[in-house]
């Protein structure tokens, strides 16, 4: 309770200053549109692009193998694309359905503590506590095993604000974990436009606050919003949050750019519309599309001003 009121002062207070504010960051797949795997050279272009059009010098991805679990070999690709970028990555692995072996050893294949400041730390999982595929004792085990492999290097793991916020996840937070990511996403909460930035600040304020008072620290835990967007022209709408590319740069400018004023460092969902991704299925059980999330097209043309 005393932390919470400390949280509370804290952002009542947080300035708006640049040196203040959060680090912005994309969430990046490792397919190209014809469903192949990224390559060096994609990941390249995927950069010039983010670093052309913002000020980003951060991304994530989030597994070594493509959506079916064939191998890319993403470590391997992206990290010395990243190098040759002046980018850092948060290099993701997707353990579900017992792939964790099989995506770690692209890990250590590629060697990835070589790459020093290149690789700003691993996520092993995401929002799989949120889904139910796998549970704390699995991903607890999973991290220590990647924090004994990878020593030197920041290990995190994703996933939804509620989980993070409502205790199912506090042995997580209690296991020697670096970083935490919340997702928060008001468009899955079904918000208008118009409700969108309030929704996702109230999330993220609950969920930081919630690890800062089981972790007893403000700061002992790098907290990152780990996901948040919103769908542009050619997506599902959800209820009352209605898919477009003008509520899409609307998000942008009031949630992102007012969270990264509060100091909270963020990734947005995504930097490229990915036309091939499979459908998911929504908190309702229905389909929805994750095709056009992106801020630029998958040409890589920005779809509106992401300056903030
Ligand atoms: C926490 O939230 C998740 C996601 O909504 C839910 O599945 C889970 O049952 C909740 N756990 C508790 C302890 O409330
Ligand atoms: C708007 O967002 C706030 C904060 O999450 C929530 O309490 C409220 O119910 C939302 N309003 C509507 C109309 O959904």
């Amino acid at each position: 309770m005393q932390l919470r009121s400390l949280v509370t002062a804290a952002l009542a207070a947080a300035p708006v200053a640049v040196s203040a504010a959060g680090q912005l960051g994309f969430a990046v797949g490792n397919t190209n549109t014809d469903g192949s795997c990224k390559k060096q050279s994609d990941f390249e272009a995927d950069f010039k692009a983010i670093k052309s059009n913002t000020h980003s010098t951060l991304i994530r991805t989030y597994s070594s193998s493509d959506q079916f679990g064939n191998p890319c070999n993403t470590p391997s690709e992206v990290l010395p694309a990243a190098k040759s970028q002046g980018v850092q990555v948060l290099l993701g692995m997707w353990p579900d359905g017992g792939a964790y072996d099989k995506e770690k050893k692209p890990i250590q294949d590629a060697d990835v503590e070589q790459y020093g400041d290149t690789l700003f730390g691993i996520t092993v999982g995401s929002e799989g506590m949120y889904r139910g595929t796998y549970d704390a004792k699995s991903l607890i085990a999973w991290l220590g095993d990647m924090k004994s492999t990878f020593p030197n290097t920041k290990i995190g793991t994703a996933d939804s604000w509620n989980c993070w916020n409502n205790g199912s996840m506090d042995s997580i937070i209690t296991s020697g974990i670096d970083l935490v990511l919340a997702n928060g996403f008001a468009y899955w909460q079904y918000q208008d436009i118009g409700n969108a930035t309030k929704t996702y600040f109230d999330d993220m304020a609950q969920a930081l606050a919630h690890v800062q008072e089981v972790s007893g620290s403000l700061d002992s835990i790098h907290f990152m919003n780990g996901e948040t967007g919103w769908p542009g022209d050619g997506g599902s709408d959800a209820g009352a949050a209605k898919a477009g590319t003008q509520n899409e740069a609307t998000y942008w400018k009031s949630a992102v750019c007012g969270l990264l004023d509060w100091g909270v460092d963020l990734f947005w969902f995504e930097a490229f519309d990915e036309p091939n991704k499979a459908d998911a299925i929504g908190d309702n059980g229905q389909k929805a599309s994750e095709k056009y999330w992106g801020s630029f097209d998958s040409s890589r043309k920005p779809k509106f001003d992401m300056k903030c």
